[in-house]
């Protein structure tokens, strides 16, 4: 029954529509601002390794991948563990180096991907602590870590992930605030940071409005053939993350970057009308992306930008704004991914594509 369309056209559709009750699920029972708190049960059998922990490997495939970047971030900020990142399909076979104190984490939907299974493997024969951050209940990496946080986020059905990888998101950030109350974290930014993922699950529903937009700029725009997506900090991989799933069910070619790199090299490829995707939440590093959007904007970029900022000044550069709600700054990919998988969508729409079987794609690779 859970797997009906109800009403919806595709699953990739009712799964992104899904996001404000499947973050709820994955928050339910575990993030608890009143007593200032994480519950994360599947971590206890972990009590006494944690103290030794030092520092963190994420590791992943594709959107999990995505996912263990924004992660990464988090834990060194809220958690002060140093954090490195892999592609399972790499760290498999690069000897990795595992040094006393690392705890490992294996992300994945499906709890059954080839590579992270292997990587997950060797990390082990290797002294490493593991958790793994899964959705499938009893899947391979599921069984064969010493700890984990299921994602809870129901059965993801179409190719391309969409509710999984948010729920992906949201696990790590609770590990992070799970490690860093063990670590240095203070009570004032833990209860900031409790209350932001609380209000996730309204912010990503009110984020969920911007699909009007987001249909009309896909059918505009979907005959040019090169897109980029550009994001700093945890903007980053959440710009990574739109470009692939633009990729996936659209077919057309897309580059996510991080926004100050365009100099290096990518902005020599923009020209006239190039759609250029930004996202630019009021953070941090707000004002070195406005700088960002001056440069592709002056070669003739037709830029997007996906804000929570209400700024004239932005309103001028921009050809298009797309509002999304302000939410804890570490927090602010979960509701800028909102607008980014519903361009995709609409845009394999708008190309005639099958959106929940894109060519070539498999929903979960068991053979390397
Ligand atoms: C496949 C899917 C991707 C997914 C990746 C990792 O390539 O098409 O959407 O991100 O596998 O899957 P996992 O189940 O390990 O999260």
């Amino acid at each position: 029954e859970e797997i009906e369309l109800k009403g919806h056209d595709h699953h990739m559709h009712k799964e992104i529509h899904e996001q404000p009750a499947s973050l709820q699920m994955t928050l339910r029972g575990r993030v608890n601002a009143a007593d200032r708190k994480f519950v994360l049960g599947g971590l206890t059998s972990l009590e006494r390794q944690l103290p030794n922990v030092e520092r963190a490997l994420l590791f992943g495939c594709g959107s999990a991948w995505h996912a263990a970047l924004i992660g990464e971030y988090m834990l060194e900020e809220l958690a002060s563990l140093p954090t490195s990142v892999e592609y399972a399909s790499e760290l498999r076979y690069r000897n990795p180096l595992i040094e006393r104190g690392t705890l490992a984490v294996g992300v994945s939907q499906s709890g059954e991907t080839a590579d992270t299974l292997a990587a997950l493997r060797e990390v082990q024969t290797r002294g490493a602590t593991t958790v793994g951050v899964v959705n499938a209940v009893g899947s391979s990496v599921a069984r064969e870590t010493d700890a984990g946080v299921y994602l809870h986020v129901g059965p993801e059905i179409g190719v391309a992930s969409t509710k999984a990888f948010l729920g992906q998101v949201v696990v790590l950030a609770m590990l992070a605030g799970y490690m860093g109350r063990r670590r240095h974290l203070s009570d004032d930014r833990l209860i900031e940071f409790l209350e932001g993922l609380e209000a996730l699950p309204d912010k990503v529903k009110e984020a969920l409005e911007t699909e009007q937009q987001m249909k009309e700029l896909a059918y505009a725009l979907c005959d040019r053939e090169h897109w980029l997506y550009l994001g700093r900090g945890v903007n980053f991989p959440a710009a990574l993350e739109g470009a692939l799933k633009l990729k996936e069910v659209s077919y057309i070619h897309a580059e996510g970057l991080p926004a100050a790199e365009m100099k290096h090299g990518p902005i020599a490829m923009i020209d006239k009308g190039m759609p250029v995707v930004v996202l630019a939440p009021k953070d941090g590093v707000y004002s070195k992306v406005l700088s960002n959007i001056e440069e592709v904007r002056s070669r003739g970029a037709r830029v997007i930008v996906v804000t929570s900022a209400d700024d004239p000044e932005l309103d001028q550069l921009a050809h298009d704004v797309v509002r999304v709600p302000e939410t804890h700054s570490l927090l602010s990919p979960v509701v800028t991914s909102i607008p980014l998988q519903l361009l995709a969508y609409h845009a394999a729409l708008a190309k005639g594509r099958d959106v929940d079987k894109p060519r070539n794609l498999a929903k979960s690779v068991t053979v390397e």
